[in-house]
């Protein structure tokens, strides 16, 4: 059995949501307060996590990625690595995550079987590190950056979200940490998706915030950029080198149709639903199925034969930002 969508595209990869709650409130994913989190009863287990990666793992998926909210808040998170694993087939298990519990996790993490990190770093100052985060300190995202290289979680990607008013006069400075170290440090473009609304006191309005891969591109031009082959994993980024830099940076545009052509991917909820895509909003559960020990299969080829060729880009999205970030899985 293989899974093949109806446009030809095999699903090799997975991406799972392992929880909708995390330990900071990054202004453009969730509101400060009045979040409701999935009842942990909805959620499932770690051994249902690992059934399903299982028939998945069968059906052709060899990439898992676990996020979240924030995964590494998941009090089963070592198991549940450790599992997905050990299943037949599967050749890389990583991980997304705020890096603030990361340098506890690195090395029990890289001995369970994670392959890789990306870590979500949208400042270099710390203030401001603070603010975006609401609560976040950029002292333990360079720990937990230490402990992932210590731990050869490699290749270590970073994930910026740029937000004009905000992030964006940092790009440059983002840009030339890749210079001297072996990173690739990735600008993604903010999303109406997720925390859409006003940010609150001194945080730029909507209509502002935006900014193009193009522009950003643009932004960058005094470092002269080479379009460079993609490091291992790179999905939809498009990725260049600053001559001479030991790492390279990438620009991704989610709700770009280039994203689309190749999509590889299917996602898990934490409440055991899967997407087949990120912003068009069918969803398919199989908890009911994992808990009474029925095959899955069929659940997947369902959830695949509703993969759309693309997405209707930022047409889409209003219709299907009521599940946020946090919930699907990024
Ligand atoms: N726009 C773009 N990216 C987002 N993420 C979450 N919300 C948004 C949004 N509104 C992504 C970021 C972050 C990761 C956890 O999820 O890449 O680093
Ligand atoms: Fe948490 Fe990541 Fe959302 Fe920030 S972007 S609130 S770290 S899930």
């Amino acid at each position: 059995m293989t899974f093949i969508d109806p446009f030809g595209r095999a699903i090799t990869y997975l991406r799972i949501s392992l929880t909708d709650r995390c330990n900071l409130r990054c202004v453009y994913c969730m509101p400060k307060e009045g979040l409701q989190w999935q009842a942990h009863a909805d959620q499932l287990s770690v051994d249902e996590i690992v059934r399903v990666v299982e028939t998945a793992a069968q059906g052709g998926v060899k990439r898992v990625r676990l996020t979240g909210g924030e995964p590494l808040i998941h009090p089963h998170i070592v198991e549940i690595v450790r599992g997905i694993a050990s299943i037949q087939n599967i050749e890389e298990v990583s991980l997304t995550t705020n890096a603030m519990l990361l340098e506890r996790f690195a090395q029990p993490l890289a001995d369970a079987g994670l392959t890789r990190v990306n870590i979500s770093l949208d400042s270099l100052n710390s203030d401001k590190f603070r603010r975006i985060t609401r609560g976040g300190d950029l002292n333990r995202v360079w720990k937990g950056i230490a402990a992932a290289e210590r731990a050869h979680l490699a290749p270590l990607k970073l994930n910026t979200v740029i937000v004009r008013g905000l992030n964006a006069d940092e790009l440059p400075a983002l840009a030339r940490l890749t210079i001297e170290n072996d990173w690739h440090v990735r600008f993604i473009e903010v999303m109406p998706i997720g925390n859409a609304q006003d940010w609150g006191e001194g945080f730029p309005a909507p209509s502002e915030r935006y900014v193009s891969v193009q522009e950003m591109r643009a932004q960058l031009s005094t470092f002269h950029l080479q379009l460079s082959t993609s490091p291992k994993g790179n999905g939809p980024a498009r990725t260049y080198r600053i001559p001479g830099a030991l790492g390279t940076i990438g620009f991704i545009s989610p709700l770009g149709e280039h994203f689309c052509q190749n999509c590889n991917r299917l996602r898990l909820t934490s409440d055991g639903r899967l997407r087949s895509c990120l912003v068009i909003p069918a969803e398919v559960s199989l908890r009911e199925a994992v808990r009474s020990g029925e095959p899955l299969e069929e659940y997947f080829q369902q959830a695949i034969s509703n993969k759309p060729e693309h997405h209707d880009m930022l047409a889409a999205v209003p219709a299907s930002s009521q599940r946020g970030m946090s919930q699907i899985g990024g």
